[in-house]
C-alpha cells in the first residue's frame, strides 16, 4: 500500500577480504556495520522531488519525471529517482531528508548506503516495502555508474542490502550466491582507522584498474579473471600480470578466510589481512604513502594484521587486534550488523 511517510536505513560495510574481485566475477567477504545513512521520505503535492542533505545543510529540487545531471550528493538522489522510474517503479513526488553516521568518502561505502536508503525509502513510499534485494543492488550500482561516474561492482550494495547481525557474507559475484559465515574472532577486535586521505572512486585510479582487468581477461581469452590461471597470468605484459595475479590470489584468500573464521583462528585471519594488503600494495597498486603510514602505525600499536579496505587510493584501514590491545585513538571497533531496512512506514 502506498505510504505517506517512509524512513529507511542502509548501513555501510567493511570488506573483511576479497578486494577488487567483485567486478572480476570473483569472491568477497564483507559485512554490514551499524553506521549508515537514514532517508526520510514524505509525500508532497506537485510533481517535484525536494531533497535535503541535513548534515551538509544543502538542498536540491527537481522534476521527478526528468532529473537533469548534476554532481556530488545530488547525483545520487537524481540517479535513484531516474533509475527507479526507468525500472518501472512508481516514484511519487516527495520531500527527502538525508542524514548519516558514516564518514563520507572514507571507504566504508557511504555511497552505497546513500543509494540503498534512498531507493528503499522511495519504494516504501510508492507501496513496495519488500523489493527484490539483488535486483535493487544492481539498480543501485547503475546509479553509481551512470549518474556518479564510478564503475563499481556489486560488493557495497549487496553488503548493505543483505548484511546480517554477527555474520560476514561470502559473495560469489559470478552466481550472486550469498552464504552467511559467522564472524568468529575469539575475543579479538576488528577496528577501522582513517588513513587521513579521502578517496573518491570516480576520481581515483579505480576505473583504470577495472579496465586493466577487462583487458587482461581478454588477452587470456576469458570473459572474466575468475577463470584465470596463475601461470597464464604471469605471461601477460606488465602491469596486467600483476593485476591478474592479485585477483586470482585474492579469490583464494576469501575461502582461506572463511576457513579461518570457521576454525575461529584469528591468527590465520590476521595473516590473510596482511597478505591481502601486500597484494593490494605491490600487485594491484592501490596503496598510497598515507595508507602505508596508517597500516604501519596500527601494526606498531599491536594490530596482528591490517589492510586497506574498499577501492584504495586512501580511505580506511581495517585492523585485527589481539585481546588486550586497546583500540587505538581515532580508530573504532566494528562488528557485523543487520542489513538495510525500513524503520518506519506510515500510511
Ligand atoms: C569499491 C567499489 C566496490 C569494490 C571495491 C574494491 O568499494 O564500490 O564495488 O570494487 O571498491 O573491492
Amino acid at each position: 500500500m502506498p505510504a505517506e511517510r517512509c524512513v529507511a536505513f542502509a548501513p555501510g560495510r567493511v570488506n573483511l577480504i576479497g578486494e577488487h574481485t567483485d567486478y572480476n566475477e570473483g569472491l568477497s567477504l564483507p559485512f554490514a556495520i551499524s553506521e549508515g545513512v537514514t532517508v526520510t521520505a514524505t509525500r508532497r503535492a506537485g510533481d517535484e522531488i525536494e531533497a535535503h542533505a541535513l548534515d551538509l545543510g544543502e538542498q536540491d529540487r527537481f522534476a521527478a519525471a526528468a532529473p537533469e545531471r548534476v554532481t556530488g550528493w545530488r547525483a545520487f538522489v537524481r540517479g535513484a529517482v531516474a533509475e527507479l522510474a526507468g525500472a518501472g517503479h512508481v516514484v511519487p513526488a516527495a520531500r527527502l531528508e538525508i542524514t548519516g553516521t558514516l564518514p563520507r568518502g572514507a571507504g566504508l561505502s557511504s555511497s552505497a548506503a546513500l543509494e540503498v536508503a534512498l531507493c528503499l525509502a522511495l519504494l516504501g513510499l510508492g507501496g513496495e516495502d519488500d523489493p527484490d534485494r539483488i535486483a535493487l543492488a544492481q539498480l543501485c550500482s547503475r546509479i553509481e555508474r551512470d549518474w556518479v561516474g564510478a564503475q563499481t561492482g556489486l560488493l557495497d550494495q549487496l553488503a548493505s542490502l543483505l548484511g546480517e547481525d554477527r555474520h560476514a557474507l561470502r559473495i560469489d559475484f559470478r552466481s550472486l550466491e550469498v552464504v552467511t559465515v559467522p564472524l568468529q574472532v575469539a575475543g579479538w577486535t576488528l577496528a577501522v582507522a582513517d588513513s587521513g586521505q579521502a578517496h573518491s572512486i570516480a576520481e581515483s585510479g579505480y576505473n583504470e584498474r577495472r579496465a586493466e582487468c577487462a583487458h587482461a581477461a581478454q588477452r587470456l581469452g576469458l570473459t572474466s579473471l575468475r577463470d584465470a590461471d596463475a601461470d597464464a597470468a604471469r605471461g601477460l605484459p606488465a602491469p596486467l600480470d600483476r593485476r591478474a595475479l592479485h585477483v586470482i590470489e585474492e579469490n583464494a584468500r576469501v575461502d582461506a578466510m572463511v576457513a579461518a573464521l570457521n576454525a575461529a583462528d584469528p591468527v590465520a585471519a590476521a595473516r590473510l589481512l596482511d597478505a591481502s594488503h601486500a597484494s593490494l600494495r605491490d600487485l594491484y597498486e592501490v596503496s598510497t604513502p598515507a595508507v602505508e603510514r596508517a597500516v604501519d602505525e596500527l601494526k606498531a600499536l599491536g594490530a596482528a594484521g591490517a589492510r586497506v579496505i574498499g577501492g584504495g587510493f586512501g580511505g580506511m584501514i581495517l585492523a585485527l587486534l589481539p585481546p588486550g590491545v586497546p583500540v587505538p585513538d581515532g580508530a573504532w571497533a566494528v562488528r557485523p550488523g543487520a542489513g538495510a531496512r525500513l524503520v518506519e512506514l506510515d500510511a
